[in-house]
């Protein structure tokens, strides 16, 4: 860690001047976790991105949310209110639909947070996706083939191509906190399956692209991007009662996120959620996991 000794303070405002000796006495990324942040978080209306939405919000931070299903946004918004007006946090969280297959959808819902709230995410989740019904892929119809990468691969890139331009400028200004790009990524991210090739497919292209986005940003002192694969974990999409609910995970999820950056989990780290895997199911991955960013050498840059 860096821990960078103030040499002279310009501030005329005494609180400004002890934030600014906070930013060069604390590493980032620990100073961030301190600080009340602004979470965008895409597939909130169940599952892994409800539960994440309801844990970050008892840590203090502000969630801005979506999903389709908008009588699962207002009983999520109402939780939200309830934990923030019962705490001595006062943030404005804000759901709103938006399909993230749709271009249209996704450029209206950025342009209200970014625009109309002017509200620059310190982090963001492009979480939403789906699942396929188990098939070889002979037997996997062009449509669900096709829905699948529209939700769970070009989505995430409508959802990061419209934020991170705007993330990266708030990075630059001077006691900005750590910026955070994640997409949710799974053990089919590492993996394959005779059963789960699309979904598979979807996955290691959502890994693909976590690690290009890092490899873009590698000068960049204060934002980084990794896939995070989360466990197997008891949700619509995994309806399994053997497995831990998302509400357990999120306890476990949350910290760990708020925590990205250090040395332990550098931009471009295909990452997991710890515990969640077992040891077994890993050994047959074939992105490992925490293997990083490789060295950027090849013909086409
Ligand atoms: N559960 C696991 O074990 C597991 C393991 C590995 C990876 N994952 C990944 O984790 C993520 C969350 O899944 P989950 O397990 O929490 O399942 P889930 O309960 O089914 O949640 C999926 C979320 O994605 C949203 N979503 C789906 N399509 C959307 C679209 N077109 N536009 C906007 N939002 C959309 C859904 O909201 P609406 O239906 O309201 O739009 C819902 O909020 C997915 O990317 C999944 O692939 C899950």
């Amino acid at each position: 860690m860096d821990y960078h000794l103030p040499t002279k303070t310009t501030s005329p405002s005494p609180q400004r001047r002890i934030n600014k000796l906070m930013q060069q006495l604390i590493p980032q990324t620990t100073l961030s976790k301190l600080q009340p942040q602004t979470i965008l978080i895409s597939g909130v209306t169940s599952g892994l991105g409800k539960f994440l939405s309801l844990e970050l919000a008892k840590l203090g931070h502000r969630i801005i949310g979506c999903g389709r299903r908008q009588t699962q946004l207002n009983d999520l918004l109402s939780q939200l209110n309830t934990i923030s007006s019962s705490s001595s946090f006062n943030v404005n969280h804000i759901l709103l639909s938006c399909d993230v297959a749709n271009t249209k959808s996704v450029e209206e819902f950025a342009n209200i947070i970014l625009m109309k709230h002017n509200i620059v995410p310190d982090v963001i989740f492009a979480n939403a996706g789906i699942g396929v019904r188990p098939a070889p892929l002979w037997e996997v119809s062009l449509n669900d083939f096709e829905k699948i990468f529209r939700i769970n691969v070009t989505g995430v890139f409508h959802l990061l191509k419209l934020f991170i331009p705007k993330m990266l400028i708030e990075s630059h200004r001077p006691g900005a906190s750590y910026k955070r790009i994640l997409a949710t990524s799974s053990g089919l991210g590492h993996s394959t399956s005779p059963v789960l090739g699309p979904y598979s497919a979807t996955k290691m292209s959502v890994e693909a692209l976590m690690k290009s986005i890092a490899q873009s940003l590698e000068k960049e002192k204060n934002i980084g991007a990794w896939p995070l694969a989360p466990g197997v974990i008891q949700t619509e999409m995994m309806r399994n009662e053997d497995m831990p609910t998302a509400a357990a995970w999120a306890i476990d999820a949350a910290p760990f996120i708020m925590s990205l950056g250090d040395s332990n989990t550098p931009s471009g780290a295909s990452l997991i959620v710890p515990g969640y895997y077992s040891e077994e199911y890993m050994s047959t991955w074939i992105i490992e996991n925490g293997q990083r960013l490789p060295k950027v050498v090849s013909p086409w840059d």
